[in-house]
């Protein structure tokens, strides 16, 4: 993993920017950000995913932030290919802020048609980037707006993992992640939406397991631990459905 120790340091100081200078990023910046994408770690490596640099005037302008740059990303729709697109691209929210730069996942954005995916991908979200009007990293774990640990976490071994997958960002802060701790491993549950809000939230709601599930992975990853992923059986949780389980064996 490129830079793990430097992704990780982010997660407690990264916050979502909402505000951009609309000045074109230099040529030596937005290379080492197209080196960055093109590296980025799977969460499973047989889904075929795109990332597209988009600049803002490809944008269609319903729902998006005024940003120089978005980050279009499309993919195979194939087994966890929504949990699998937050994964990747959580990358690339961590590694902005070590350039200075920030940036915001942006729900309902979508690019114009002139953006041209592959025709057996599908459009999945699309991220703001560029310079903050104003760069200003967290300086205290206590800035983020987060639901308690004993909320989102049953057990206690693995606490200090999931207190950094706690801070990952969501659709409208929403958090709809459960981890349960198991042996050498962690099961990780999501929210059962009712009918009317799961036809807004159950996508996004399965990007925001995968970015949970990334700040997961490097964590573990920096503790020493070998994570990686896979699907057994679980106990029911009401309200909560079953995702997939990292292992660290
Ligand atoms: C999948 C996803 C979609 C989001 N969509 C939007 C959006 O459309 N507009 C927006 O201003 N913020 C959006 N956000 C940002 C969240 O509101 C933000 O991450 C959350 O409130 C936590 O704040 P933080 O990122 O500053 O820690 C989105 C975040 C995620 C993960």
């Amino acid at each position: 993993m490129q830079k793990a120790d430097a992704l990780y340091n982010q997660i407690t100081q990264r916050k979502s920017v909402r505000q951009y200078k609309m000045d074109a990023l230099d040529a030596e910046t937005l290379q080492k950000i197209d080196q960055f994408i093109q590296q980025l770690v799977p969460m499973d490596s047989e889904i075929e995913v795109t990332f597209t640099r988009t600049p803002y005037e490809a944008m269609g302008k319903l729902f998006s932030i005024k940003a120089p740059y978005y980050m279009t990303v499309a993919s195979e729709p194939t087994g966890n290919y929504l949990e699998n697109a937050g994964f990747m691209l959580q990358q690339l929210d961590l590694f902005l802020p070590t350039l200075g730069l920030g940036g915001c996942w942006v729900g309902m954005a979508k690019p114009s048609k002139s953006v041209g995916f592959n025709k057996s991908h599908e459009f999945i979200i699309a991220y703001a980037f560029g310079t903050p009007e104003i760069f200003e990293p967290r300086t205290s774990v206590t800035q983020f707006s987060r639901f308690p640990l004993n909320k989102i976490h049953k057990g206690e071994q693995y606490s200090e993992l999931i207190e950094l997958a706690r801070l990952a960002p969501s659709a409208t802060n929403s958090q709809p992640w459960l981890y349960v701790d198991a042996e050498e491993s962690i099961h990780i549950y999501r929210i059962r939406q009712n009918i009317f809000k799961g036809l807004i939230f159950e996508r996004l709601n399965r990007i925001d397991v995968g970015i949970g599930l990334f700040h997961l992975y490097i964590a573990a990853l920096v503790k020493g631990f070998t994570p990686s992923f896979t699907i057994v059986e679980t106990p029911e949780i009401k309200d909560y459905q079953y995702v997939m389980t990292i292992k660290f064996n």
